[in-house]
């Protein structure tokens, strides 16, 4: 059979769930694994990044980043809808984001730049050979690798019922909302991590899809590393803890954020229950307090209905904030107190229900309150200019959210990128906690490494 074929008539049918059972390759490769693994994060517009691009301007990159933050919004929709029980140990579903994870694959290394999904819990990377992926990044080829073992068919009863019999492939597939968009075989191999001055750590054992035919959208992109709850997830199988800290996301030479996956993720702060649904995570909203004020806002508008409408979402992948109507409207009613006297508003017909500016934040909100994002329990992210506002133009900014409702069907919200900036957010999936504190990830963060 050939790659190309891996899509054929059954793709119609591609597993919307991916029961993919690897349960004693998880258990070795726990064993073998070290206690964490540190990774650079780098976002999509950095100069670091295989994306940057000198000559685009402030406004390309917005424009950009918005049209992302769409893409990953009805992804994100796609994904609260499936049915999935909660046992469910992969997601066949994934979808872009904001940050990648410089990495390298087998051995020797090929470095590749892997998406950060906390929304999708399989890890996969383009495998040579390939059909449509994209030829401007280093492919990784297996058949180079010495460290490269492919899943048989009779690995377990996954394999056998997905299974290339011509090749001895234990098959997967991926879906983005509905299309197929992704194909290749099951396998296991050695993934390093390099980072200055916490060195280089390695996971062998790691079970990746080997992605060998590539639809829209992830021609461009060298893979995706899934650490949502499945067990596919990388978090899963290193662990069961991971952490970001995540800095200026405008700065396009700003390169401290990083990604600490394993039982050494850095846990700090105060805490508040995760909630794992459709292996996404889920918070539970206690308040916003603007300045010394608190919002009214009744916390049952957040609440997740047993249908999976409403609710509150975590996600690094989406940059904007978006928030179900009544708590957006109470908040950008205070913004527009504090700046509405002083600064004109701009209309921008790429962003019809946001609230922009004309105007620099620096120069012309010299101070701004402070804003409180409460959840259950304690834990609670600290908004100061640079998370509230983005900087859409040389000449305008905007509120750095949206409401929900506009865009989400069910009215999920989801707290974006932009709202995490200069976070440490740690995840613990044993005890379902996320940690959340403000922190500098250039100086702060090594205190707790
Ligand atoms: C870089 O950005 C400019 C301005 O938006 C655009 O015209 C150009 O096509 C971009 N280059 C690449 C390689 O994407
Ligand atoms: C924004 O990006 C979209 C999609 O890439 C493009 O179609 C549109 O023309 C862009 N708009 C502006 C104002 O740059
Ligand atoms: C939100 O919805 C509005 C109205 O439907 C639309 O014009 C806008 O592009 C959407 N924005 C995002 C980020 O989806």
């Amino acid at each position: 059979m050939e790659a190309s074929s891996l899509l054929g008539h059954d793709a119609k049918l591609v597993l919307v769930i991916m029961a993919f059972l690897l349960s004693t390759n998880i258990t070795n490769s726990v064993a073998k694994s070290p206690y964490r693994l540190v990774a650079n994060l780098i976002h999509h517009d950095s100069i670091l990044s295989p994306f940057y691009n000198a000559t685009a301007t402030i406004a390309d990159r917005a424009n950009q980043s918005l049209q992302r933050s769409i893409a990953r919004l009805s992804y994100l929709n796609a994904a609260i809808k499936m049915e999935t029980p909660e046992d469910v140990r992969g997601l066949a579903l994934a979808g872009t984001g904001s940050f990648l994870v410089s990495m390298s694959i087998g051995e020797p290394q090929v470095h590749q730049f892997l998406y950060m999904d906390t929304g999708s819990s399989l890890v996969w990377v383009h495998c040579i050979p390939c059909t449509g992926c994209n030829t401007d990044n280093p492919i990784f080829d297996p058949s180079l690798s010495s460290t490269y073992y492919p899943f048989p068919c009779n690995h377990d009863s996954y394999c056998a019922e997905n299974c290339d019999h011509e090749k001895n492939w234990c098959l997967f597939s991926i879906k983005y909302e509905d299309e197929a968009s992704a194909a290749g075989n099951f396998a296991e191999e050695k993934f390093t991590f390099s980072v200055p001055n916490e060195g280089i750590t390695t996971a062998s054992g790691i079970s990746f899809g080997c992605g060998r035919k590539m639809n829209e959208p992830y021609r461009e992109i060298s893979g995706m590393m899934g650490l949502g709850y499945g067990e596919g997830s990388l978090a899963k199988q290193i662990g069961t803890k991971f952490s970001y800290c995540i800095g200026s996301i405008e700065d396009r030479n700003y390169m401290h954020n990083r990604l600490i996956i394993g039982n050494g993720a850095v846990l700090v702060g105060s805490w508040t229950p995760l909630v794992i649904r459709n292996a996404l995570y889920y918070l539970r909203f206690e308040s916003i307090k603007f300045g010394s004020d608190t919002l009214a806002i009744n916390p049952r508008v957040f609440q997740r209905t047993p249908q999976g409408r409403r609710g509150l979402i975590i996600d690094s992948g989406t940059e904007l904030t978006y928030l179900i109507r009544d708590a957006y409207l109470a908040l950008r009613t205070k913004v527009e107190e504090v700046i509405g006297g002083s600064l004109t508003r701009s209309f921008d017909p790429q962003r019809p229900t946001m609230l922009c500016y004309f105007g620099r934040v620096n120069r012309d909100l010299p101070t701004f309150p402070i804003v409180e994002f409460h959840f259950r329990e304690g834990a609670f992210l600290k908004w100061r200019k640079e998370n509230l506002f983005e900087t859409v133009s040389n000449t305008e900014f905007c509120l750095a959210m949206d409401t929900a409702n506009e865009n989400m069907s069910d009215d999920v919200s989801t707290i974006g990128a932009f709202a995490q900036q200069y976070h440490n957010i740690g995840y613990d999936l044993s005890a379902k906690r996320l940690y959340i504190r403000r922190m500098d990830c250039e100086t702060d963060l090594v205190n707790y490494l």
